[in-house]
Parts: structure tokens; sequence; C-alpha cells
């Protein structure tokens, strides 16, 4: 399949942003022409650390035009996918360590209107997807450990965003590959080459002086 996007797409994280002004920290990187907002879901339990949940979302949704790319790091995950999809979600990716029956989850996502992606943690191989990415729209590639912003990337996952790509390729798939977790100006170019689509970023964006700069850079 011909993929016409030419460009990488920047999808800021907002658990790094500054939580006092939340409202104005969406808004900044809208207009500092960010992609997606990336919305990280932690439940104190698939991961140690805890963030928000669908409140927030649906009052942080009339303010934002971005599509809400939702990142569910919550097990079990399936109690939750509709709340996040009445909450204002676009995309709604689950970790496929978090869920018993992936490809159902992965059909009520859809079945919501949500575009449907799967996350894989650090450790885990592109090979226990393998018989899911012609269900997905998105695949999110963790290069982090799942639960903190601001680690760093981890090099070897590499290897997995050019498996992917392959993969896609050979299959004649359309999913988007988003890779998450520790980019920065120094490694944004080797994961495009490696075949990023959309690279998510928490501590490069929030955490400069300048988001549109800081978005900019990271483009390649
Ligand atoms: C980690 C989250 C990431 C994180 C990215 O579990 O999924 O989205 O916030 O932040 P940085 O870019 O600082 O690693
Ligand atoms: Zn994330």
């Amino acid at each position: 399949m011909l993929r016409v996007r030419n460009s990488t797409l920047i999808a800021p994280s907002l658990m790094a942003a500054n939580m006092l002004y939340l409202k104005d920290e969406v808004q900044a990187v809208e207009v500092a022409g960010a992609d997606w907002l990336h919305l990280d879901i932690m439940d104190g339990h698939f991961v140690p650390n805890l963030t928000f949940g669908p409140d927030i979302i649906s009052q942080l949704r009339p303010i934002c035009s971005l599509p809400f790319d939702v990142h569910l790091m919550v097990e079990p995950v399936e109690l939750c996918i509709d709340l996040y999809q009445k909450a204002g979600a676009d995309h709604i990716t689950i970790h496929i360590e978090a869920t018993t029956d992936l490809r159902k989850n992965l059909n009520t996502i859809k079945k919501l209107g949500c575009r449907a992606g799967v996350s894989i943690k650090p450790e885990t191989s592109v090979n226990q997807i393998k018989d899911f990415l012609n269900a997905v729209d998105q695949v999110l590639v963790m290069s982090v450990n799942p639960g903190f912003y601001g680690q760093a990337f981890i090099p070897s996952v590499l290897e997995k965003i050019t498996v992917l790509k392959r993969i896609r390729e050979e299959q004649g798939l359309s999913f988007d590959i988003v890779v998450d977790g520790g980019i920065n100006v120094q490694n944004a170019s080797s994961i495009i080459e490696a075949g990023a689509d959309v690279l998510v970023a928490g501590s490069s964006v929030f955490k400069q002086p300048d988001y549109k700069k800081a978005i900019n850079s990271l483009r390649g």
C-alpha cells in the first residue's frame, strides 16, 4: 500500500505538562502545531504510577480540537474502554500485556467509532502481535518501560520498528507506527528513519521553553 503521509506526526504527552495549568498547556501545544494529544492513563497496577482519568479528558475535550490519542496502561483494560470513548477519545490504544482477549477489545474500540491501537512494552516482541496487525489502525511501540515520563530511550526498540514497517509492506497493511518514550532531538531522526510515523514526546515538548520550536525540531 502506498503511504501518502510525508511528514512525521508529533503527539505531545500531556503527563509531562504542568498540571497546575492544564488548560493553558493543552491549548499551547495545539497552537504550537502538535498533531495529536497523547493522553497516558495509568492505574497504579499495570504500571506503578497514576495520572488522570475520563473526567479530566471530558473537560479538556471542548477546549482542544486535536485528536485525543488515549494510551491505556490499565489492567484489566476491558472495564474502562467505553468510559474513555465517552470522555472524548479519538484513538484508544491498549496493551497486549494487559488483556486476555485482545481481538475482542480491538473490535469494541472500533465499534465505538475510535481508531484502535495495540501497544507492546520494550520486552514484548513484534511476533506476539503479528496476528493482530490486520485489525489495528496503529501500533504503539514503547521505547521506555511504561509508567513515567523523562526516561532514557531503549535503543534495541529500533529493530522492532523496522520489523513492523517490513511486515506492513509485505502484507499491504496500513497501520501507523507510533513510538513512545525517551524521544528527543538527538534520537528523533534515527527513530523516523527506522519507520516511525508518529512520535510521542513528553519531556522534549512540555519541559522545553518554546513548544513550537520543540515540536518542529522533532519532525526531522
Ligand atoms: C510512559 C508514557 C509516555 C511518556 C513519554 O509510560 O507512555 O507517553 O509520557 O514521556 P517522555 O517523552 O518524557 O519519555
Ligand atoms: Zn504513552
